[in-house]
């Protein structure tokens, strides 16, 4: 890739970002595309974040995405809110064309899972009440899910986030449970957003076993190291779909890299080097 005077400039805002396999998966893309763009990383301390933002402004910077723990505070910074990423009540990604912030998490979650099957009028079980799980309840109501079930440990967070989602008048039929009462039966669709599986615990899960799981049902693990988690094992065992936490990171990415570029992204080329960082 070859950067010029007239190179365009995205990238990540967070603190930490080293870590981050965003830069060579959207590098990728633009390369491919042979667009003249690059994807950087910034370490933003939280007390600079304010003035981070004005200086990509000045600096003509196209777009960010925004991780912890910038998601909330970024809010204050922004002209305009995308709808959902109002209700969810969180960012991850800034187009500074009209300075409008988006999520691009529970999307990024969805399209994965439609892989495998549409979340249309579909019996929804999702596990944690969490950030994540937040951002995809906001869109698996918007998007037409039937029933939702919120499941955690601390169930008073699960009730909060139901409450949440059901005052969005999206979705009428929205309740609440501890984890422990996990119950598979009549649902379609299993979403795990709790950290429980991720490495180096790979051999937990956070439901007991496979046992409650059945043919019909997919299985979505929003963990994504390991490729396959203990949860997805359990779901092959049961005859049940994986859908894999790779590609939720894969389409929040590619619905990022739309909104700055309004070019449709190339899957397939972010796939592979998300595979190739990752190692698997
Ligand atoms: P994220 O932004 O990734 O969603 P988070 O906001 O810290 O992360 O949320 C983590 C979720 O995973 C929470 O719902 C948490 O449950 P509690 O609210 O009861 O803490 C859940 N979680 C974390 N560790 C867990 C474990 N060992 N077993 C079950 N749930 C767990």
């Amino acid at each position: 890739m070859e950067i010029k005077g007239s190179t365009n400039i995205v990238g990540l805002i967070g603190h930490p970002v080293e870590h981050s396999f965003s830069p060579p998966m959207h590098n990728a893309a633009f390369k491919a595309l042979e667009m003249d763009y690059v994807y950087t990383a910034f370490d933003v301390n939280p007390n600079d974040l304010k003035n981070a933002i004005a200086g990509a402004r000045s600096l003509n910077i196209k777009g960010f995405n925004v991780t912890i723990p910038h998601k909330i505070e970024v809010m204050e910074y922004l002209n305009e809110i995308d709808e959902v990423a109002s209700l969810i009540g969180a960012v991850n990604t800034i187009d500074f064309k009209d300075l409008k912030g988006y999520n691009t998490d529970g999307i990024g979650a969805l399209k994965a899972i439609d892989e495998v099957t549409n979340i249309k009028n579909k019996n929804v079980v999702i596990a944690g009440a969490g950030g994540a799980s937040r951002a995809i309840s906001f869109y698996l109501a918007k998007y037409g899910t039937d029933k939702l079930t919120i499941l955690n440990r601390n169930v008073d967070k699960a009730q909060k986030l139901a409450d949440d989602v059901l005052s969005s008048a999206l979705i009428d039929d929205v309740s609440s449970d501890d984890i422990r009462n996990m119950d598979l039966d009549d649902a379609d669709i299993l979403i795990n957003t709790t950290p429980v599986g991720m490495h180096p615990n790979v051999d937990d899960t956070p439901i007991a076993s496979g046992e409650l799981m059945h043919e019909d049902l997919v299985v979505f693990d929003a963990v994504y190291n390991p490729n396959e988690t203990g949860l997805l094992k359990e779901a092959i065992k049961a005859g049940a779909k994986p859908v894999y936490g790779i590609k939720m990171l894969l389409y929040q990415g590619a619905e990022s890299f739309e909104i700055w570029t309004g070019k449709k992204a190339p899957i397939d080329v972010m796939e592979d080097a998300l595979r190739t960082t990752l190692g698997f």
